[in-house]
């Protein structure tokens, strides 16, 4: 078993650490920015040794990682805890901690305090919350803080039942120049990134090109300045059925099935372990061992 890198300092960041001026470089010349949610360290790793630019920790992890119906039950506890998971191992990809529902709502000081706990405790290098509006101050206050905000318009999940349910959003000219308008108060906010999740590929397009932070799309098209997809969704280990901006490049799902089948067929029928899976003791110790038995 490979040993993990022990935890760095939360927020110190290590040497090859991408920086967000980077990111921002990647914008104006046209680099494509490459970012997968993750929730665990080997899954850091196997993103890190990908390229990826950044990972996001999403809440989304209520979901896919305790198995609850929508995020909205995932407490900053255990967002803080899957965080500190996934930066131990990442090294050169810039780590988002998402802020649960409930961690930033109430005032500017919740918020901040929440973002404070992601970055120091879970080592988080840049955090993320939903919405326009009033938490647009909520991004103000955390970058006043000094700590990087990602902001997140469009299909907002944490409101799902407010916006309807899990629909694409800015479909009307009004709601386009609300989601223009809601983007342009965000950077001026200070926010560092936005995604846009379900918004049509024109409108997500416009928005990139109107500001000059990074854009990061999903199911907003290809004009976004870069990409977001959930772990489980891209790498088919989610059972069930996905949005339509997922594309499935494996099916992990079917082969840890087809795995385990296999695992237990073979313990069953002693098939596993083999010889070479044991360890021996010296003969001359095994029969001392069964002296020492019968002399009892
Ligand atoms: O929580 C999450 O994984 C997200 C992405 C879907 C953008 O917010």
């Amino acid at each position: 078993m490979s040993v993990w890198p022990r935890d760095p300092a939360p927020s110190t960041p290590g040497p090859g650490k991408l920086t967000l001026p980077e990111l921002a470089a990647m914008k104006r010349r046209g680099d494509r920015i490459v970012m997968v949610t993750a929730y665990d360290a080997p899954a850091a790793t196997l993103a890190d040794q990908a390229g990826v630019e950044l990972i996001l920790v999403g809440d989304t992890a209520a979901m896919v990682m305790l198995g609850h119906a929508s995020t909205v039950p995932v407490t900053l506890d255990e967002m803080i805890f899957l965080t500190r998971a996934v930066t131990r191992t990442a090294q050169r990809p810039l780590v988002v901690g998402d802020l649960p529902f409930g961690s930033y709502e109430v005032s500017d000081e919740q918020a901040v305090t929440s973002a404070i706990r992601l970055v120091k405790e879970g080592g988080a290098d840049l955090v993320k919350l939903e919405g326009a509006g009033r938490m647009t101050a909520r991004v103000e206050a955390i970058a006043g803080a000094n700590i990087g905000v990602v902001a997140h318009i469009g299909l907002t999940p944490q409101s799902a039942t407010k916006l309807g349910g899990f629909r694409a959003q800015g479909r009307t000219a009004d709601a386009a120049l609300q989601l223009l308008d809601d983007a342009l108060a965000l950077q001026a906010a200070g926010a560092s990134a936005l995604v846009l999740e379900a918004v049509p590929a024109q409108i997500a397009t416009r928005i990139s090109q109107t500001l000059a932070i990074p854009t990061i799309g999903i199911g907003a098209g290809a004009g976004c300045d870069g990409q977001v997809m959930v772990w489980h969704d891209l790498l088919g280990l989610f059972a069930g059925s996905t949005p339509r901006f997922v594309r499935r490049y494996a099916d992990l799902a079917g082969q840890i099935a087809e795995a385990l089948g296999q695992y237990a067929d073979d313990v069953r029928s002693g098939a596993f372990p083999e010889e070479q899976h044991t360890y021996s003791i010296p003969d001359e110790e095994l029969a001392r061992f069964e002296a020492a038995l019968s002399a009892r």
